[in-house]
């Protein structure tokens, strides 16, 4: 695992946008592995910012969302279409066709599952993937126990991802208690993970991620198996780790050409 721990999570999303800004350079065709809720919107500003100020072309890039809630049709207002439309797509030009968010309202749900699978797997695989985590250490909507070889599938998911999730609904209305998610076994094989956390309320499951046991208790662990993980983190975020000042000086010390 790669830790990079920058002041702010602004410092923390441009990092971030370089990464992606790098790949995509490198690799017009990359295949993009997306998340939504709040830790991604700093980056996607930023990688909107590449696109209209330096020129930055998606136009052959492939996404793929993590996952999506059952039941929301794309255009509720609380669905990840909806909010990767709003906060990106509207804003890039990556092709329709080559957008993919799984179907909250898939006619045969194994079946969408199955396919959204063989659909990563004839883009050529997903080059980068990124990734929030749940204060529980969920990856995806992988909540704790869930199977590191998962593959995506259905999960109900756990009250406290719910009662995190509530505002992002409107008051008395439900945050759904299903969703489609990308397993940990399909987001393990993207070539790159890089995770984003920011703030104090997520600093207890980065240092379980980072430096506690690998364990189904603690999905995010499993990402200390990864070959290339990089976590991305404010000063807040890594209040917790016992390592953090070495972190901070491998990443003060990288070689020119290992740089971001
Ligand atoms: C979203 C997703 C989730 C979030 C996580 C953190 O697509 O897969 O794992 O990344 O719940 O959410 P925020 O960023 O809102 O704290």
């Amino acid at each position: 695992m790669e830790i990079i721990i920058q002041k702010t999570a602004e410092e923390g999303s441009a990092v971030g946008g370089r990464i992606v800004a790098k790949l995509i350079q490198h690799k017009p065709t990359a295949v993009l592995g997306l998340a939504t809720g709040s830790t991604p919107l700093k980056l996607y500003r930023e990688m909107i910012k590449w696109h209209k100020e330096q020129g930055l072309d998606f136009s052959q890039v492939t996404t793929f969302n993590l996952d999506e809630y059952v039941g929301l049709s794309a255009d509720h207002y609380a669905s990840y279409s909806r909010f990767m439309n709003e906060n990106l797509f509207d804003e890039l030009n990556v092709p329709t066709q080559n957008i993919h968010i799984p179907n909250g309202l898939p006619e045969n749900l194994a079946e969408h599952c199955a396919a959204y699978e063989r659909e990563m797997v004839d883009a050529g695989g997903l080059d980068l993937q990124v990734l929030g985590i749940g204060s529980d250490g969920h990856l995806g909507f992988n909540e704790p126990t869930s199977s590191f070889a998962s593959r995506t599938r259905i999960k109900t998911l756990d009250q406290q991802t719910v009662e995190d999730n509530q505002r992002f609904f409107k008051e008395g209305e439900e945050v759904p208690r299903h969703v489609i998610t990308m397993g940990l076994g399909t987001i393990m094989e993207a070539r790159t993970c890089l995770l984003f956390a920011f703030g104090e309320g997520k600093a207890d499951a980065v240092a379980e991620m980072v430096e506690g046991s690998v364990s189904a208790m603690m999905p995010a662990s499993v990402l200390q198996f990864h070959r290339d993980a990089r976590i991305i983190l404010d000063e807040a975020a890594a209040s917790k780790l016992k390592k953090a000042d070495y972190y901070k000086w491998v990443y003060s010390n990288k070689p020119e050409w290992q740089q971001y």
